[in-house]
């Protein structure tokens, strides 16, 4: 039977850290499936259709990844992990200050579904540091982003504020 793996985030908006995760759970899954889910605490910068979008055409523009899909979530994510005969769920671990957040999550879909299990991997030491708020913030201070985003998402940010009339150097 083949191996499905979920990375599931917010990814408002898609970076290279969440890239190299990707690519690290596509090293030891059959397949992956980049989940873009709901985040009920957060309120982003790109509605969830746009970040289904953007977060498509990222990963189409990486021709390292191979069998790997895009899939908007609303609801439970152990429900359509369970849907997809996903058995493992993938996150990444930047810092000893991601640990909390997500042994609380870890801890809650193990109780909503005990057959799905997470799975936590460290990115690339250089995108340790890296995290969408700090991407947008940089990003609306006018300063460059194009190390850590894709041009794809860095197009969207721009037409996104040039939309809304700010400025953007
Ligand atoms: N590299 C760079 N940045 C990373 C990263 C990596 N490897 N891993 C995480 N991050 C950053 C993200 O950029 C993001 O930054 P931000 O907070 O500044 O936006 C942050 O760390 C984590 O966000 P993200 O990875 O996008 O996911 P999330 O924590 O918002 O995801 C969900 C949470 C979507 C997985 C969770 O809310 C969920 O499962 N929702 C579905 C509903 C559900 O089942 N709820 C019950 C959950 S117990």
């Amino acid at each position: 039977m083949s191996s499905i793996a979920i990375v599931p985030g917010t990814f408002d908006p898609i970076t290279n850290g969440h890239i190299d995760i990707i690519k690290r759970a596509q090293r030891i899954f059959d397949s992956v499936i980049v989940a873009v889910a709901v985040n009920s605490e957060k309120n982003p910068m790109f509605n969830f259709t746009e970040r289904i979008e953007i977060t498509k055409e990222v990963i189409k523009s990486e021709k390292e990844l191979k069998n790997v899909e895009v899939e908007g979530v609303k609801g439970l994510l152990v429900d359509f992990a369970h849907s997809k005969n996903a058995k493992v769920i993938v996150r990444g671990l930047r810092a000893v200050s991601d640990f909390e957040y997500e042994l609380q999550m870890a801890f809650m879909n193990r109780r909503l579904n005990d057959e799905v299990e997470m799975i936590y991997m460290m990115p690339y030491i250089k995108y340790s540091f890296l995290s969408s708020s700090i991407v947008k913030d940089v990003f609306l201070n006018g300063g460059d982003i194009s190390q850590f985003v894709s041009d794809i998402v860095i197009e969207r940010m721009k037409k996104k504020f040039f939309n809304k009339g700010v400025l953007v150097k």
